[in-house]
Formats: structure tokens, sequence, C-alpha cells
């Protein structure tokens, strides 16, 4: 058998609460203007665990709606991932803990650590399960609650980072009019020190002499993980139509990892397409890591902006370095 990867349905999660760049104003060195023009963000949505809210809720949110839209119930599902440098916590994984809340017992569940590129690499091996015959039905998550790891007083990261999920239900098919075409993935750990959180882990613990809270928060070299992240991610955009024979021209729809709208951009132009082919939230959803992805696929399905049959590019890039991107046809 040729077994493909269809993809059912999506669904997407956010916490209630917006908070707007202005809101930064009081407490950061920063303005409205500065975060609009150098990362195209206007607001975010943060996590308030008083409410409730958390990665395993936002999952949970985010899956619920892509199990209802697919016609899929719990009970079905052969695996779980679920992309994230958030986790609800290390042990049990987010994986583990959604499969209870969703009675998916006969599923087999795991986290996927891969920072922002979380949700290409997770659905690059549901994929391959499917592909093999070991799998038939996968949910796929990608979902952080990255207010938990930013330090509110570094206005060059806090500003960026926010929360969500979305999620992905995904079916083995033989059709390869309505499959997922391929997907390829990359990373280089040499470039750990341009995006990482140095404390709070084994390397420093909590318990540790060495041990400091503002440490245990996002750092990021912001100029250098933009230049990689437009080289890589125009790259990974290119070589994987060059390796299915795919000409751009043939590409209906583009989704790029929501960073900064000005890599975005570039990515677009590397193609020779406009907005009007892409789908954007950075503007109200910030950096949402391993979520992007999911989020903006479920958006423009939504609204109609991609249709079964479509062919559809992602490309991502995150800490690690990691990065990758997906060929999808709807
Ligand atoms: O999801 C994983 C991948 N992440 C990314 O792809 C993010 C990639 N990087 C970026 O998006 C951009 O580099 C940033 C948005 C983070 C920063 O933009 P930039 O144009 O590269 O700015 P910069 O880091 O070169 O900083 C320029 C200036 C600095 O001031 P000086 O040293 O020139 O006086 C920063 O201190 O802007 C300053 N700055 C800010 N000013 C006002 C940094 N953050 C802020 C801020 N408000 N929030």
């Amino acid at each position: 058998m040729n077994y493909r990867t269809r993809i059912l349905g999506t669904g997407m999660g956010l916490p209630k609460g917006v908070m707007k760049n202005s809101d930064f104003e009081s407490f950061l060195e920063t303005s409205d203007e500065w975060i609009k023009t150098r990362t195209g963000i206007k607001t975010r949505h943060i996590a308030n665990p008083e409410l409730g809210e958390s990665t395993l809720s936002l999952c949970i949110l985010a899956a619920k709606q892509a199990l209802e839209k697919s016609g899929v119930k719990g009970s079905e599902l052969d695996l779980i991932i679920v992309g994230t440098v958030t986790p609800e916590s290390v042990m049990p994984t987010t994986a583990n803990s959604l499969q209870a809340a969703l009675g998916a017992s006969k599923a087999f569940t795991f986290d996927m650590q891969a920072a922002c590129s979380g949700f290409v690499y997770a659905l690059s091996i549901a994929d391959l399960y499917i592909r093999s015959g070991k799998v038939k039905k996968a949910l796929i998550v990608g979902a952080e609650t990255l207010s938990t790891l930013v330090n509110w007083k570094d206005r060059s990261t806090a500003v960026l980072f926010a929360d969500g999920a979305g999620a992905t239900v995904l079916e083995r098919t033989e059709d390869e009019d309505h499959c997922v075409i391929d997907t390829e993935l990359h990373s280089d750990g040499s470039f750990s020190n341009i995006l990482n959180i140095p404390h709070g882990y084994a390397k420093v613990p909590p318990h540790s002499g060495r041990y400091r809270h503002d440490e245990h928060t996002i750092h990021m070299q912001g100029s250098e993980v933009f230049k990689i992240a437009c080289r890589n991610m125009v790259e990974v955009t290119h070589s994987i139509l060059e390796k299915n024979n795919m000409k751009k021209e043939e590409i209906d729809f583009c989704i790029f990892h929501q960073a900064n709208l000005r890599i975005i951009d570039m990515c677009l132009k590397s193609l020779g397409m406009g907005r009007d082919k892409t789908w954007i939230n950075v503007d109200k959803y910030g950096n949402t890591s391993a979520a992007t992805l999911p989020i903006c696929l479920h958006e423009a399905w939504e609204a109609g902006a991609v249709k079964p049959g479509d062919n559809i590019l992602m490309a991502t890039f995150g800490g690690g370095v990691t990065w990758g991107s997906a060929l999808l046809r709807l």
C-alpha cells in the first residue's frame, strides 16, 4: 500500500487576555511605534494561570476544535504529538495530559521539543508513522505559553513572544491529491548561543548555587537570529520545491513562521509572491513559537484563503537552531 497523510481538520486556542504594545510603555523603554515597525506586532494574547490558562488548556481548546472539524473522536487517535518548549510539566508530558483530557486511550503520546520548528517536526514524524502503516489517525499540536519564559524586564524579547495553540488532525489516505507531499527538517546546534534559555534545566538546575531566575528566560541575539532565520527559511523553501520537482508558480499559498513581518516579507520576495498569497497574524498574536503555523493554517482554512486541492508551502525557524519546511496538498 502507498499510504499518505491527509489533513482532516484544524483548531486553535488562545488565552483570553490581550496585551497591546502600549501596555509595555509603562514598564519598559519601548514604544508602540518601535514594536510595530521593527516586528509588525500590535497585540498578543497572554495566559492567566489564575484563570486556569496554561499550555495544556490551550492544547485542549485547539485539539477539541480540530477533532470536531474532522469528525474524529479522541478514542480513535493512535498518536498524539505536542510541539512545545513550555510543556505543562516535564513529566507527564503535555501530550500525556492531553491524551487523558481527550479520552484518547489507545494513542501513544510524546512532546516534541524543536523550539519554533516543533510543529513541522511533529508533522514530519506523524507523516512517517502514518506512511509506515503503523498509525491511522494522529493529532499534532503546537502549543506554547512563552509568557512563562519571558524576562519581562528585557525589552528586546518581552514584546515579541506570546501564548497560543494550534492543532491538526491527520489521517491515513491513499489519495495523492490531498496529502502531505513532503517535509524537510534541519538543525545546527553550533548556533545554540543565539537563542536559548541558559538556566533552569540540567545545566544549571534551580537548586544550584549558580541559578539565577532572570537567566531562566529566553535570551536572544535578535539581529543574528534575524539574519540566519531569513537565510535558512528562504533556502529550505526552495530546496523542498526542488526536491519535489515543483516550481514556485505551482504553490497556491505559503505559511511562514510568525516571528517578524520583515522575515515573512523576505521569504515572500524570494518566491516572487505578494502578501495576498500568505497568512499573516503576527500583528495580532506575536510569536507563539510552535503554535504559529497550525494557527495560521486553521485561520486561513476557516477564512477560505486555502481550499482542498491547494498546494501549500510552510517554512519555519527556531532556537537550537532548528528549521524546516512542509509541502501539503490540502
Ligand atoms: O521565533 C524564533 C525566531 N525569532 C526570530 O526570528 C526573531 C528574529 N529577530 C527579530 O525579529 C529582530 O532582530 C528583533 C525584532 C528582535 C529586533 O529588531 P532589530 O531591527 O534586529 O533590532 P536590533 O536588535 O538590532 O536593535 C536595534 C536597537 C537597539 O538599540 P541600540 O543598541 O541600537 O541603541 C536595541 O536595544 O533597538 C533596540 N531595541 C528596542 N527599542 C525599543 C530592542 N528592542 C527594543 C524595543 N523597543 N522593544
